[in-house]
């Protein structure tokens, strides 16, 4: 039976969950920094942090040291394995983000973060609505996205562009236009803050 996208992007990263933060450190990628740096003045100790797509936890951990319970869902259980053994994360759970609604009440949370996840997925409306609903009025939403470089002026006007990869899963590279997928989104910046951080990943084309 064929996979779909989102089947290839989690099993991705089983099989490379033991080399992931090797390989991170080796990009010099530093989203998950940034993203931190973005949002910690949005922070209080004992807040309530899901982190989205949690994978080996990079993102989330310097807001656990900060004094946040971290929370964190992603579909690979390789990826939760590693992320556990780090002993920081209050409560993990395998979770294909794709398949809503996810396993917490509304209003559950008051910071949620998604670091180098979103462009694994075209449409971001069933993704964002779900973080919608679990976080509180007053949340803030943090979040890497890939954004297309100025010279690739058709993804401008399209919702967003699917992109092979050398690695054989697909990535979205959106347009961040209204209708684009971000309708949630801008639900949420109604009520909520929104930090939107394009830096984790260019697409090369
Ligand atoms: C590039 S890693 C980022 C991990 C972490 N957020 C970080 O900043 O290092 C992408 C993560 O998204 C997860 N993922 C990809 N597609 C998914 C899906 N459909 N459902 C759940 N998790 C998914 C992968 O398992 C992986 O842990």
């Amino acid at each position: 039976m064929p996979t779909s996208g989102s089947d290839e992007s989690i099993r991705v990263h089983d099989l490379g969950a033991d080399e992931y933060d090797r390989q991170v450190e080796a990009y010099e990628s530093h989203g998950h920094d940034l993203l931190f740096g973005l949002s910690y003045e949005f922070t209080r100790p004992g807040q309530r942090l899901v982190d989205v797509g949690i994978g080996t936890g990079l993102a989330s951990l310097a807001f656990a040291r900060t004094g946040l319970e971290v929370f964190g869902l992603d579909g690979s259980p390789e990826m939760l394995r590693v992320c556990r053994a780090k002993g920081f994360a209050r409560e993990l759970r395998c979770q294909n983000l794709q398949a809503t609604p996810w396993p917490y009440p509304d209003c559950a949370f008051n910071l949620a973060i998604c670091c180098g996840v979103l462009h694994f997925f075209g449409d971001l409306d069933p993704l964002a609505g779900e973080v919608v609903r679990i976080l509180a009025g007053d949340g803030v939403f943090a979040f890497t996205a890939t954004l297309p470089d100025r010279e690739q002026t058709g993804v401008a006007v399209q919702p967003w562009v699917e992109r092979d990869t050398p690695w054989g899963v697909a990535i979205f590279v959106h347009s961040g236009r209204s209708g684009a997928g971000w309708r949630s989104m801008a639900t949420l910046a109604d009520g909520c803050s929104l930090a939107a951080l394009d830096t984790f990943q260019r697409a090369s084309a």
